[in-house]
């Protein structure tokens, strides 16, 4: 049977569009669990939000929707997203789905059974946006959370604690016996020194707003956020529900389960997480593995600087391989990276363009060139073979590192040294001049002898990218003629594919950036404020033709334009419909001078109800629609369009 591997992401926050930083952490867990495939793992891989809170209720309430309307929203742009990015989640778990309430419930009450958690009460500065209490030494500059920076509330409220005291010593000793428990080591360091300084009991449960799973036995308490959002890792798997079969065999009997997470909520994981599972009689069954952030220049990625970067952009305009390829590529193991345009296109020329696209079209071009696409493994001595043995030799080195290193999450590490084998093999051709060694047709075989050696090569490579390049890889390989049982892992043998018949003249992998202005064009990405970036808005419950056949809009010329005398956002028109001239108020004064607009043709809803606007009589309207700016733009329709044509 198989050895299992359970991976999971946080579950993210519904509070807003996700940045590039959300991205890195699911792109990291995609390609590891991909990796894992390849090794022929069975794998399970989670992903999904964290919706409750009061943050969650707040950010709802600003958007005028309802908290369940708000996250469902949201859910489905995340959703969307990781669609796009071909993330291959095998579950999405939402914290406000039954199936994980119930068992939080019950998990609350089982604790509360066991006397872990007792009801007592608070005094103390909280912060809403962290949804944390903060003692007076932890807050900044008076009342201001330590983590974000924004003025906390002080709280009293009646509130169930969890005995974190109780366990400490417990705690630290599963750490000591588990040195791998927490990685990177510096990170382990952090927690245990926390844990030593004295744990707190924690409080496990909130009465100032509803939005959130109510305590069973005492409903005007909610189960604190990070209390309920831990919890998603097993109930995801069923744990106490009638079927928990995916727990048993992924958690309780499971060879390998990780928790990736963002250095922020480390502690979380390392210390509430834990102590949960212990007083619930679970085995602790998972390691964790702290990741840096990604940063920009000037600090956090934050929508008010007008400094973030959103996946979607990048892939629009460079493709997922690349953009999937840079975000695990750019931050070394455990630490923070910056995110720059520079970085960003030089990394895709370097690596993708140059080095590995270049080396499969400069090679597949000579072959055509001096074999018509076919050569075979020719084994046999020449003066150029120790070049070869050495490729051989780098490549087999190659593999061995990349894969430990990937045992360790080290994936840019493990692309580092992927981009090394890539360098030796174009060095390949630098080394034995292929295009002087044509001249001699006495050097023929020494010549195909090259050609193989950087063709295995090449299929070795590609092999290793194939958690990395999802699109690419298969490319490489039909450019190359590699049958698919020489397309994965066991296959990573050189000189175990013996002939090549490969593509005439396929295109290039990746189109090389004019990197002066595509920095120019990322800056610009960069530089848009959230609101100048065009929301879709949901599409409306379908409606028939019929329906739509209600609705009488016709073309109107318009023949006169002025301000309203007392509403400075509207405009009054004089719009000649065909059937009459008639009054039409619109809200586009901040948009448009009214002698601008004279002699347009405008679409007019004509049977609409006419009503006064501000004492004005409006006998229709005109169709507008909303650009990213949030201006009002007015849909102008072709002269030759009559007054009173109907439009349909
Ligand atoms: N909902 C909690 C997690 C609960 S898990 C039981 C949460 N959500 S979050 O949306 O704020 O963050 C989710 C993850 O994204 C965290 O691991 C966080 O570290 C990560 N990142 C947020 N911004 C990031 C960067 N700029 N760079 C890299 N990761 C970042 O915390």
């Amino acid at each position: 049977m198989n050895k299992t591997f359970y991976i999971t992401t946080p579950i993210y926050y519904p509070s807003g569009k996700f940045h590039i930083g959300s991205a890195y952490t699911t792109c990291l867990c995609d390609s590891v669990t991909r990796y894992k495939q390849l090794q022929g793992y069975d794998t399970r891989f989670l992903t999904g939000t964290d919706e409750h809170g009061q943050k969650i209720e707040e950010a709802a309430k600003a958007n005028n929707k309802s908290p369940q309307d708000h996250v469902d929203y949201i859910a489905g742009l995340a959703k969307d997203l990781w669609n796009q990015l071909a993330i291959r989640n095998d579950d999405f778990i939402r914290t406000t789905e039954k199936r994980h309430e119930a068992v939080v419930e019950d998990i609350f009450e089982k604790l509360l059974a066991n006397d872990d958690i007792y009801l007592g009460e608070y005094t103390g500065n909280y912060c809403v946006s962290c949804e944390s209490y903060f003692t007076p030494t932890q807050l900044v500059d008076g009342d201001k959370c330590p983590d974000c920076g924004l003025t906390t509330k002080l709280l009293k409220e009646e509130t169930y604690f969890l005995r974190l005291s109780k366990y400490a010593d417990k705690l630290l000793d599963f750490i000591d016996k588990n040195p791998d428990f927490i990685v990177p080591e510096t990170r382990k360091n952090e927690v245990v020194s926390f844990v030593k300084s004295g744990l707190q009991d924690l409080s496990v449960s909130r009465t100032a707003f509803s939005w959130g799973v109510k305590v069973r036995s005492n409903p005007k308490h909610v189960v604190y956020v990070w209390i309920d959002a831990l919890s998603n890792y097993i109930t995801a798997l069923g744990y106490d529900s009638a079927d928990d079969s995916l727990y048993q065999k992924y958690w309780v009997n499971g060879d390998e389960v990780i928790h990736v997470v963002g250095k922020d909520i480390l502690r979380f994981h390392a210390i509430y997480w834990p102590i949960m599972l212990m007083a619930l009689g679970v085995p602790i069954k998972f390691r964790l593995f702290a990741h840096g952030w990604y940063l920009m220049k000037d600090g956090k990625m934050s929508k008010s600087k007008g400094n973030v970067i959103y996946p979607e952009q990048l892939v629009s305009r460079y493709g997922l391989d690349a953009f999937r390829y840079y975000i695990v590529r750019d931050i070394p193991y455990g630490n923070d990276g910056v995110f720059t345009p520079e970085d960003y296109i030089k990394r895709i020329n370097t690596d993708l363009v140059n080095d590995y696209g270049n080396l499969v079209s400069r090679t597949i071009s000579m072959v055509h060139k001096y074999f018509g696409g076919h050569v075979e493994n020719k084994k046999h001595e020449h003066p150029y073979i120790e070049f070869e043995t050495d490729l051989v030799n780098v490549a087999n080195e190659t593999i061995n590192n990349y894969k430990s290193l990937m045992d360790e999450f080290k994936l840019s590490e493990a692309l580092r040294e992927l981009s090394v084998l890539v360098k030796r093999t174009n060095k390949l051709i630098d080394d034995t001049f292929p295009w002087d060694l044509a001249k001699d047709p006495a050097l023929k075989d020494v010549l195909e002898s090259v050609m193989f050696h950087l063709l295995e090569a090449i299929r070795l490579i590609t092999i290793l990218y194939l958690p990395f390049l999802l699109n690419t890889c298969a490319k490489a390989f039909d450019y190359q003629g590699v049958e698919e049982n020489f397309r994965d892992f066991y296959a990573l043998e050189f000189g175990l594919k013996k002939t090549y018949d490969v593509l005439k003249n396929p295109p290039h992998l990746f189109p090389r950036l004019d990197e002066e202005k595509e920095v120019e064009e990322i800056r610009k990405l960069m530089l848009m404020k959230k609101e100048d970036k065009p929301e879709i808005k949901p599409i409306l419950p379908e409606i028939t033709i019929d329906d739509f056949g209600k609705v009488d809009i016709r073309a109107g010329k318009i023949i006169e334009a002025r301000n309203h005398k007392d509403a400075t956002k509207l405009l009054v028109l004089k719009i000649d419909t065909g059937d009459k001239v008639r009054n039409i108020v619109s809200g586009i004064a901040e948009y448009y001078q009214p002698e601008n607009l004279v002699g347009k043709t405008v679409a007019v809803i004509a049977n609409l109800k006419p009503v006064k606007l501000r004492g004005e009589l409006s006998e229709g309207m005109i169709l507008a629609g909303e650009n990213h700016k949030k201006e009002l733009v007015v849909v102008f329709l072709d002269n030759s369009l009559n007054p009173g044509s109907k439009i349909s």
